[in-house]
């Protein structure tokens, strides 16, 4: 049988994303599972949702395509929102609506980079990032993530060292997977290093308004102009309205906008008008996100006590102020690739950090667990189960 003509060479660096692989096993009925990354279902707002869909039905530009930057009321309904954030004016022209925030990293990394050019990302990173800077044939140089976020003094001594990154990419609040938040001291610094040596940093923001007690500084986007800010209304509304957004100067929007005509012409005209209403309906948002970050809240603070309970000092959590997942290293030399085998067992499932390193081999000792679609009870049930599976590897 003849070959099939090849396929490109960017997908050779390109891994499957392991969580992905791993949801068809979690979706078994007998695994708690503590490994997806989802909003609660319960928690979306589908009467709501329903209404702003039956409302912006009743505009024919609903039906239709919109600009490609994204359908100009929801433009500035997002300026304004990220104006008060950001402490400054943003003008519509800078902010961008994508389908969700995945799409703007994408479109980024086409703008931004040429094969070939490093970026810096966190490490554990955020994998869809890593899937989109290996695709773009980028070299990736991961930077370690502490308690207090991206560790700053290891990016400066690369800087120190000659590596000239095109961006750096921060998950600065409530990361994913690492849990952390980037301290007000670290965001400084990593705004002057930008200035200092003239690197992008894309801040991808999908969690920060999903605070349990207290919100996260300022972004680093206030601080400096290299700084691109990405968020979404998947974690706050529903990841079915595929709308997120980003804000950019102006020649960058422009320049995203080339791409994105040959991409997908516009994002869905219908979403973006449902997306502008709800945002723009301040009290019902307001008791919304109250009831979000109250219920998140109570789940981390059960799964942390249950895994304090459980495991003691052997395993290290980093703070989970926000955002849905938690992150926990083995103090006594536990393979969580193998602990996952022998939890599937026993009927839990979480994702093993190795998933998220940024070199093969890495986070062997480290899982995530995300807490958002379990009650209290099935919490405590999964850590159970979990301390079950890491007795059985030392029998
Ligand atoms: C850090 C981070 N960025 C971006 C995304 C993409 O989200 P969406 O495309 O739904 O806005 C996610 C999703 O989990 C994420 O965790």
């Amino acid at each position: 049988m003849p070959a099939y003509p090849r396929l490109a060479a960017r997908l050779d660096e390109m891994r499957s994303s392991a969580i992905r692989d791993l949801l068809t096993v979690t979706a078994r009925p007998e695994i708690v599972s503590l490994a997806g990354g989802l909003p609660d279902p319960e928690l979306v707002p589908r009467d709501r949702i329903t209404e702003a869909a039956q409302r912006a039905l009743q505009n024919l530009d609903s039906i239709q395509y919109t600009e490609t930057p994204g359908w100009a009321g929801l433009r500035e309904v997002v300026a304004a929102r990220e104006s008060a954030l950001l402490d400054r004016t943003v003008d519509s022209n800078e902010v961008l609506i994508t389908h969700g925030s995945q799409q703007a990293l994408s479109l980024l990394a086409q703008v931004l980079l040429d094969p070939g050019d490093t970026v810096v990302v966190e490490d554990p990173g955020y994998t869809g990032a890593l899937q989109v800077f290996r695709s773009a044939q980028a070299r990736l140089v991961g930077i370690p993530v502490t308690a207090e976020g991206m560790d700053i003094d290891a990016l400066e001594s690369e800087l120190v060292a000659g590596a000239r990154p095109a961006l750096v990419h921060t998950v600065s609040n409530f990361h994913n997977p690492a849990s952390a938040t980037l301290s007000m001291l670290r965001r400084a610094r990593l705004a002057e290093l930008a200035q200092r040596y003239g690197f992008w940093v894309i801040e991808d923001d999908p969690y920060g308004e999903i605070w349990f007690d207290n919100p996260p500084p300022k972004p680093v986007a206030s601080l400096s102009d290299r700084v691109i800010r990405l968020s979404s209304a998947s974690k706050i509304l529903a990841p079915a309205l595929r709308t997120g957004w980003l804000v950019a100067p102006e020649h960058v929007c422009k320049a995203i906008e080339l791409v994105k005509q040959g991409t997908d012409l516009c994002g869905s005209a219908l979403n973006h008008r449902m997306a502008a209403e709800l945002l723009t309906d301040e009290d019902w948002l307001a008791a919304h996100l109250d009831t979000v970050r109250s219920s998140y809240g109570r789940r981390a603070t059960t799964l942390r006590a249950a895994l304090l309970d459980r495991f003691g000092d052997v395993l290290a959590m980093h703070p989970v102020d926000g955002g849905m997942f938690c992150w926990a290293s083995f103090t006594d030399g536990t393979d969580t690739e193998s602990l996952l085998r022998a939890a599937l067992d026993i009927g839990v499932a979480f994702v093993p950090g190795s998933a998220f390193a940024v070199d093969v081999n890495g986070y062997g000792d480290s899982l995530r667990m995300c807490f958002t679609t379990a009650s209290d009870e099935v919490l405590m049930e999964a850590v159970d189960r979990l301390g079950r599976a890491h007795d059985s590897l030392r029998d």
